[in-house]
């Protein structure tokens, strides 16, 4: 009876990219609902939760070594529930059980939703993996979002492009939107609980709704992303709108111009270019040239000269030279990005470029990076000196963990921003802030 009265601890860590933030905050939600509570320390709770990340080699070892200390501390306490979720649980699946035969339960991303009925079984005495393709249920738990001030919303699951670099299409699966409806209703629901902020989530955020039914007189899909930022903007209490990822490949003017028309969506584009050379871009199957991405670049500064432009880029992708190197500097140079996200290419598992032949070394990628992200610091650090006596909107999110005297939010181009000020009549607000300290990535201000 005791045993049973005492509440169980659950722990979370997190990998990966945003849909795996979005994903962990709705299994936390359920967890809360099955009566467990949230401990800090993963090696003090009773369930612990890894959703993993594959996107390269070093995020997926760095998962293993988790795993490994997880696994010695079961076999001191048998009581322990192990949970693997995630992109390496889908891409391993029984594999790993294999490796750590300690796990509970294997759980592929298209199944976070139902953990609840995945622990029963676990609960019954069985070793679960889940990772068949399914379609994903709407869920109705409350998620447990790590901010009260802003909040995720997947629309799209999965990916149907095939990059041919890339492991997402793999451990995701295909497209599945949600409905208009139940996005609407969930944002009504965030928006009551008090959040100012939504950001719009997908792999592929364009792709929204091309596999819903419905098709217009003019032959394009009923439900565009840009229909659904029309749909969903003016619901109340929401004050800022943001989304990601674009692909340069299927953005559209028509985005763009709602963008533009729409007050609450922040002028910030996150468009990953991965290359700036058109035969590795070819090669990684993307679907557009350089001049292409320069060219919606471009309009979008035409329509919203100050945006904040960020993207991903990768280096060392197998077969590229120096020079097409050096085109992807020339893309950094010219375009000017407030913020870029760069990786050397890792081979990954059931990717096509992983088996080609003309894979460079180490040393050749690890060097490019290094002088990729010399530019990409210099660069950002220009880019912010047109913040210098500007005035700002920031929304205040939380304090400075470093100096409590002041508090921190974003700008609309989400720039991260300090200015003093106390944090209990700041929460949540939208401030006018007078910009007189620019960094690379994040400025000071004050209050006006
Ligand atoms: N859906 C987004 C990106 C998702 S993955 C898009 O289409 O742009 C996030 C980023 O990881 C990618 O933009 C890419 O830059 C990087 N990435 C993906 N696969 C990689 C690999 N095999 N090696 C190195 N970086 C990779
Ligand atoms: Fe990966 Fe390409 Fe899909 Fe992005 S669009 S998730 S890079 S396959
Ligand atoms: Fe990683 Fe999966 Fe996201 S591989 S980047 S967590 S989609």
């Amino acid at each position: 009876m005791t045993i049973q009265t005492l509440k169980r601890r659950y722990n979370i860590t997190t990998f990966g990219c945003q849909m795996n933030k979005a994903d962990s905050e709705r299994m936390a939600g359920i967890l809360e609902k099955m009566g467990f509570e949230w401990s800090e320390d993963p090696f003090q709770a009773d369930l612990v939760l890894y959703n993993t990340c594959t996107i390269r080699d070093n995020a997926q070892q760095k998962v293993y070594s988790y795993i490994g200390k997880q696994a010695k501390r079961k076999q001191k306490n048998p009581e322990l529930t192990l949970v693997i979720a995630g992109c390496v649980a889908q891409q391993e699946g029984e594999e790993l059980l294999r490796r750590v035969p300690e796990l509970d339960l294997i759980m592929g991303p298209q199944h976070a939703n139902r953990l609840q009925d995945l622990l029963e079984q676990v609960f019954e005495g069985n070793q679960v993996v889940a990772t068949e393709e399914i379609n994903i249920l709407e869920d109705i738990t409350k998620p447990r979002r790590d901010s009260n001030i802003t909040a995720w919303v997947n629309i799209i699951y999965g990916c149907n492009e095939r990059c041919t670099y890339c492991v997402v299409p793999s451990v995701r699966g295909i497209e599945q939107s949600r409905t208009p409806e139940a996005i609407y209703k969930e944002i009504e629901d965030i928006a009551r609980q008090g959040y100012k902020e939504i950001t719009l989530l997908g792999q592929n955020i364009d792709a929204y709704g091309r596999d819903l039914p419905g098709v217009t007189e003019t032959g394009r899909h009923k439900h565009t992303f840009t229909d659904l930022l029309y749909y969903i903007h003016d619901i109340k209490g929401i004050e800022r709108i943001r989304f990601a990822t674009s692909h340069p490949r299927y953005f559209t003017e028509r985005l763009i111009k709602a963008c533009y028309e729409l007050p609450k969506v922040c002028e910030h584009f996150h468009i990953p270019f991965q290359s700036g050379d058109n035969d590795i871009l070819k090669a990684m199957a993307r679907g557009y040239t350089q001049e292409k991405y320069r060219s919606i670049i471009a309009k979008i500064r035409e329509y919203m000269p100050d945006a904040a432009i960020s993207a991903d880029v990768i280096v060392g992708f197998p077969g590229e030279t120096e020079e097409q190197f050096q085109n992807t500097l020339k893309v950094v140079e010219d375009i000017g990005f407030d913020q870029l996200n760069t990786a050397a290419y890792s081979p990954r598992p059931n990717t096509p470029a992983a088996i080609w032949e003309n894979q460079l070394s180490e040393e050749v990628k690890s060097d490019r990076l290094q002088r990729l992200n010399h530019l990409v610091s210099t660069k950002a650090a220009e880019r912010s000196q047109r913040y210098l006596g500007r005035i700002e909107e920031v929304l205040v999110e939380a304090q400075n963990p470093k100096d409590q005297t002041q508090v921190m939010g974003r700008t609309r181009g989400n720039r991260l921003t300090f200015f003093t000020g106390d944090i209990s009549q700041l929460k949540g607000q939208i401030m006018k802030v007078k910009i007189n300290e620019v960094r690379a990535f994040s400025l000071t201000g004050e209050l006006i």
